[in-house]
C-alpha cells in the first residue's frame, strides 16, 4: 500500500490508500496548459514549456516509484506545427535537451525509452539524439516512457493501414489475417498495452487526436491544474479515482 494524504472540501486531510496491486499498468497524459501557465507569469510560452520539462522529470520518477509500467507523454502533435516557428523550434530544442541531459539517469534506472510519431520530418540533430536514446536503452527492462513527438492518432492509424496493404499487396500476410490484434502490432504502441488511465491536465477534456485507436476502454481522468504545476500527488489522485471506477469493458 501507498500511503498517502488527500485534502478533503473542508480541508481536513484523509488517509488514503493506494492499491499496490491495482495500479494502472499504462498511464498516458496529455501535457496541456503550459502557454496558460506562462501567459499568468507573463512569460513567453516557451518558458512554460521548459517549466513542463521539470513536471516530466518528477511524473517519470513518481510513477516508476508507484509501479506504472508503461508511461506515454504527449509532448507534439501532429497539428502542433501550425504554432509559430519560435514555438515549434523551442520545442525541438528542448526534447533535444532533455534526451542529452536526462537519458544517462534514465538509462541507469532501467527505463525504456520510445518515441511514438514520424521521427523522420523533424531535424537532423533531432532525430539523432531521438535515434541515440532508443538505441542506449532498448534492452532495459523498467518503466516504458513512451514520448509522442510528431505524432497524431489519425495519422498514425492510416499509416498503419498503409503498411497493411504493402504486407497484402508483397504475399506477407492475407486480408483474413487482419485482426484488431494484429492491427495494433501496425501502430507506434506495438508491444505496448492499450492506455488504463489517459490524463489531462489545464481543465480541457478532449481527446486531441491522442491514441485513438488505443483509448478504446481508457479511463479518463481531469485537472484544472496546469501542467507545470501538476504534482506527484496529482497523480496519485488519478490514480486513487482509478482505482474506484468500476471498468466494465461493455460487459455488466
Ligand atoms: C500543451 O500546452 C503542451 C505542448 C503542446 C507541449 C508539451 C511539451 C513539453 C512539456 C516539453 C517538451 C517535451 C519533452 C518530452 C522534453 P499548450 O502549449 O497548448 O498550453 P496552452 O493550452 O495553455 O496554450
Amino acid at each position: 500500500m501507498f500511503n498517502f494524504f488527500k485534502a478533503t472540501k473542508n480541508n481536513e486531510e484523509l488517509n488514503i490508500e493506494l492499491d499496490e496491486k491495482n495500479i494502472p499498468q499504462h498511464v498516458a497524459i496529455i501535457m496541456d496548459g503550459n502557454g496558460r501557465w506562462a501567459k499568468k507569469r507573463n512569460m513567453p510560452r516557451s518558458m512554460g514549456h521548459k517549466a513542463g520539462v521539470e513536471t516530466i522529470r518528477r511524473i517519470v520518477k513518481e510513477a516508476d516509484r508507484l509501479g506504472i509500467k508503461f508511461i506515454t507523454l504527449y509532448a507534439f502533435s501532429t497539428e502542433n506545427w501550425k504554432r509559430p516557428k519560435d514555438e515549434v523550434n523551442a520545442l525541438m530544442k528542448l526534447l533535444v535537451q532533455y534526451l542529452k541531459s536526462e537519458v544517462g539517469e534514465l538509462h541507469k534506472n532501467g527505463v525504456v525509452l520510445r518515441v511514438l510519431g514520424d521521427i523522420s520530418q523533424l531535424q537532423e540533430e533531432c532525430r539523432k539524439e531521438i535515434e541515440d536514446s532508443i538505441e542506449l536503452t532498448k534492452n532495459n527492462t523498467g518503466l516504458v516512457l513512451n514520448v509522442a513527438f510528431n505524432y497524431g492518432g489519425r495519422d498514425e492509424i492510416v499509416r498503419a493501414v498503409k503498411n497493411i496493404v504493402i504486407d497484402i499487396e508483397n504475399g506477407n500476410i492475407n486480408k483474413d489475417d487482419i485482426t484488431k490484434e494484429r492491427f495494433s502490432e501496425y501502430l507506434y504502441t506495438k508491444n505496448c498495452p492499450d492506455p488504463d488511465l489517459i490524463i489531462r491536465p489545464s481543465g480541457e477534456q478532449r481527446i486531441s487526436n491522442f491514441l485513438l485507436w488505443q483509448c478504446a476502454y481508457s479511463e479518463f481522468w481531469y485537472s484544472n491544474v496546469n501542467w507545470p504545476d501538476f504534482s506527484e500527488r496529482d497523480l496519485q489522485q488519478a490514480i486513487y479515482d482509478y482505482q474506484n471506477r468500476d471498468r466494465r469493458y461493455g460487459g455488466v
